[in-house]
């Protein structure tokens, strides 16, 4: 099968009350990893492209590995623009073999963010592909953009009926209190969700697809293996693995996930080098990140985001 948009995924996802899981990728050893781990449990995936991943390993060198990703495993895979700075961007995407684009205008004023979601859907819409917006701000670190937490804003449920409405979006982002990258929340402070808001923003959009970014668990076993070994990452926190799950239960059809990658791909080089101060093939330490990856995506599968059996 060619690679997918994430409509009918999005439509099972919202009925069987679970998530698929959209996970950044920058390398091969990033795709084959998840992609086992989905192949062994007969999962759905997107797989997510970011502006500097693809400054980092280039548009179409990614796009031929998520096509072999494709050929090699036969599932339903969706290839996906995660925060779209602008139409351009979208259009090279979209003209460059993409199958889904996010454009983000979260942090423009509102009109302006309808009007470039907009002009984004009309172009994805001619050409097959399907359009994420964005409503409200989440704090932390994409790309050059680093937005804190007191400048992050929830998202409005009030403006999302007409949102939607006006911009013709085919699933939408939204702000309840998660965050991007590996310090999610102050050291001891209580991790907390505005599942008021999704059930709020849910009612007014019934049967649409939301979307959540910055979830990372930001998974402490990994954390402690950096830091065991010689890693400095003492404050990290990220979203209780329950709390992901039950918005998975809710409207929530696509789960963001990058820094869970880098923290299980990190954990097992630095382990690697301590182990054997020798090596100097890169295949000897991918290896063993390729294979931490494998096994915390499963995870994630069976535990967040409920999608095993669904492709
Ligand atoms: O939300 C941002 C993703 O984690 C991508 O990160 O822009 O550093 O590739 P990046
Ligand atoms: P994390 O940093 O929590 O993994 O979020 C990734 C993300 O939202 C990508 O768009
Ligand atoms: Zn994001």
């Amino acid at each position: 099968m060619p690679l997918v948009t994430t409509k009918k995924m999005f439509e099972d996802a919202y009925k069987g009350g679970y998530a698929v899981g959209a996970f950044n990728v920058n390398n091969m050893e990033i795709i084959q990893g998840i992609t086992e781990a989905a192949k062994k449990l007969n999962a759905p995936l997107i797989l997510q492209v970011s502006k500097g991943a693809r400054a980092y390993a280039n548009h179409t060198y990614l796009v031929k590995l998520v096509e072999a990703a494709e050929k090699e495993t036969g599932l339903p895979i969706a290839l996906h623009l995660d925060h779209g700075p602008d139409f351009e961007t979208c259009k090279s995407c979209i003209d460059g073999g993409f199958t889904s684009v996010m454009i983000d205008g979260s942090s423009l004023p509102y009109e302006e963010n309808i009007a470039v979601t907009k002009k984004v859907v009309e172009y994805a819409h001619a050409h097959g592909v399907v359009v994420e917006g964005e409503l409200g701000t989440l704090a932390g670190v994409e790309d050059d953009v680093s937005v804190e937490a007191e400048n992050a804003s929830y998202t409005n449920p009030d403006q999302v009926e007409d949102f939607v409405k006006r911009t013709g979006v085919d699933s939408l982002a939204i702000a309840i209190g998660t965050s991007h990258g590996a310090y999610k929340f102050k050291p001891g402070q209580k991790p907390q969700l505005r599942f008021d808001i999704l059930e709020e923003v849910s009612k007014r959009l019934p049967g649409f697809p939301i979307v959540l970014h910055g979830a990372s668990s930001v998974i402490p076993e990994f954390v402690d293996e950096i830091n065991a070994h010689g890693g400095k990452m003492p404050d990290a926190i990220g979203i209780p693995e329950d709390m992901l799950r039950k918005a998975a239960s809710m409207a929530v059809c696509k789960i963001n996930i990058d820094s869970d990658l880098r923290l299980a791909m990190t954990a097992a080089i630095r382990k690697h080098f301590d182990e054997h101060p020798d090596h100097f093939d890169p295949r000897q330490y991918l290896k063993p990140a390729r294979e931490a990856i494998e096994k915390m995506v499963e995870h994630k599968i069976n535990t967040v985001l409920g999608c095993a059996n669904k492709a």
